[in-house]
């Protein structure tokens, strides 16, 4: 089967499109954060953007690739979420139920297919990036929880907190507010997530 006749060929077109997405819904939540303060939860999220950003180039690339042929236009029908607003809190929840059903349902779904049209190289760059959703839904599961019960800063037990401006590190159970070294706000204390 060529690719352009197959069903992976419009799935890698509309997966090109639900990158993109993602890139700049993350592109909005790191503005919103770093307009709040949180210079580390918005590198992170930055981070979290250039992978999407990397997926997007992968699927285009294999859309490229298609049969040595130019491509003009590509007509795609899908649904892609538009539920987030301005609220970071909730913007970190939704995001970990989208990455949730990119890795579990719609790449899955996509890997199949990419299987039984016989294209072995997309159905492993599937799978390849189910791994990276999965690990961003549970980046963003636990961003969400710490921000949700306020332990971002603040933790039961005493820890290690490291500004991540100049290096400072002190022990407590709560995150310093002001660095005493450089003088950086509470946002560029280095958060610990599980993942
Ligand atoms: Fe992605
Ligand atoms: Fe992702």
């Amino acid at each position: 089967m060529k690719l352009k006749e197959s069903k992976t060929y419009l799935n890698l077109a509309k997966s090109f499109a639900g990158e993109c997405q993602a890139m700049v819904r993350y592109r909005f939540m790191e503005y919103g954060l770093r307009k709040e303060g949180y210079k580390c939860l918005a590198e992170m999220v930055d981070n979290v953007a250039y992978n999407e950003f990397q997926h997007a180039r992968m699927f285009y690339t294999k859309l490229q690739g298609a049969d040595n042929m130019q491509i003009d236009n590509i007509d795609i029908s899908s649904g892609y979420p538009f539920r987030q607003k301005w609220d970071l809190k909730e913007n970190l929840r939704l995001a970990a139920i989208d990455e949730g059903d990119e890795s579990d349902r719609i790449y899955a779904e996509y890997e199949r297919t990419a299987r039984e049209e016989g294209f072995e190289d997309i159905a492993e760059l599937y799978k390849n990036v189910r791994q990276v959703e999965n690990c961003h839904r549970m980046l963003f599961e636990d961003l969400f929880e710490q921000m949700n019960t306020g332990t971002l800063y603040s933790k039961p037990t005493k820890q290690k907190w490291k500004c991540s401006a100049c290096g400072y590190e002190e022990e407590g159970k709560n995150a310093f507010s002001v660095c005493p070294l450089c003088g950086e706000m509470q946002g560029a204390v280095m958060l610990k997530v599980e993942s």
